[in-house]
């Protein structure tokens, strides 16, 4: 058993290292393409030529693909972190419904649906030792699904409730719902459902969230129905 554990830790920090290494090899070359197409559009801009609108147009669509690049090559680096366990949770005192608030400020200010998100505090106010970084990642991917998996549906909700000895955060959707087969395989990495049709994403965005909440002391549950919507709940210690 000791051996197999030794194989298994070198097996993690070799797929660690990988992750570092093909990331940052990818992440090179796309900086360079980005640059250069900055400077193709700027010639473009400066030139009159009738096609100059297609170019600027085209090389606008290769900035948008490279920064989608980029931030999956971040995610991944991230959870290769968090998985050789070089993530460390720092706790500090924090005023947990401004970070909240604050949260939800810039995703709806990134909805392009013009969607708000109807926010509920509920419990009297207490202090909570949290790390704000996890917290913040972890919010902003449940909201982030929760708009992303019910465009055309009524707007979502976050009700933050402080119980005796906890606080709980429930994401609230009316979208698409996970279908029932697939709940168990929700926090799989690449896991994508098979509703989600051409919605974007890389499928690691829970995995990232399921292992933070852990790593914090949290639980996360979650209820969904299919065409009915999904509710994500989280449950962390003061
Ligand atoms: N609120 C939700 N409503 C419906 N389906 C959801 C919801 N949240 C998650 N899912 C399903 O779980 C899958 C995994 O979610 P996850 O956040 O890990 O990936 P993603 O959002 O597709 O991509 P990423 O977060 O990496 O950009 C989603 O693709 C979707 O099928
Ligand atoms: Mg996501």
């Amino acid at each position: 058993m000791m051996k197999a554990l030794q194989k298994e830790k070198e097996l993690n920090e070799l797929k660690s290292r990988f992750v570092a290494m093909t990331t940052h090899e990818f992440k090179t070359p796309l900086a360079t393409i980005s640059s250069s197409a900055d400077i193709i559009e700027m010639y473009a801009e400066r030139s009159l030529n009738a096609d100059t609108e297609n170019i600027i147009k085209q090389v606008k669509n290769i900035n948008i693909e490279v920064l989608r690049m980029t931030n999956m090559m971040d995610t991944s680096l991230f959870l290769g972190k968090i998985e050789a366990n070089k993530t460390e949770v720092s706790k500090e005192e924090i005023d947990l419904v401004s970070l909240v608030q604050y949260i939800i400020d810039r995703q709806v200010r990134h909805q392009k649906d013009k969607r708000k998100l109807y926010f509920e505090l509920r419990g009297t106010v207490k202090k909570v030792f949290a790390d704000a970084q996890h917290l913040e990642h972890i919010l902003d991917n449940l909201i982030s699904n929760a708009f992303k998996f019910s465009q055309n549906k009524p707007s979502p909700a976050l009700i933050l409730t402080f119980n005796e000895n906890n606080f709980t955060v429930d994401i609230i959707d009316y979208g698409l719902g996970i279908p029932q087969n697939q709940h168990k395989k929700v926090y799989s990495s690449f896991f994508r459902g098979d509703n989600v049709r051409n919605i974007k994403g890389t499928g690691l965005g829970l995995l990232i969230v399921y292992n933070l909440v852990k790593m914090n002391g949290g639980k996360i549950t979650f209820e969904s129905e299919e065409n009915q919507g999904t509710t994500f709940t989280l449950e962390f210690p003061y």
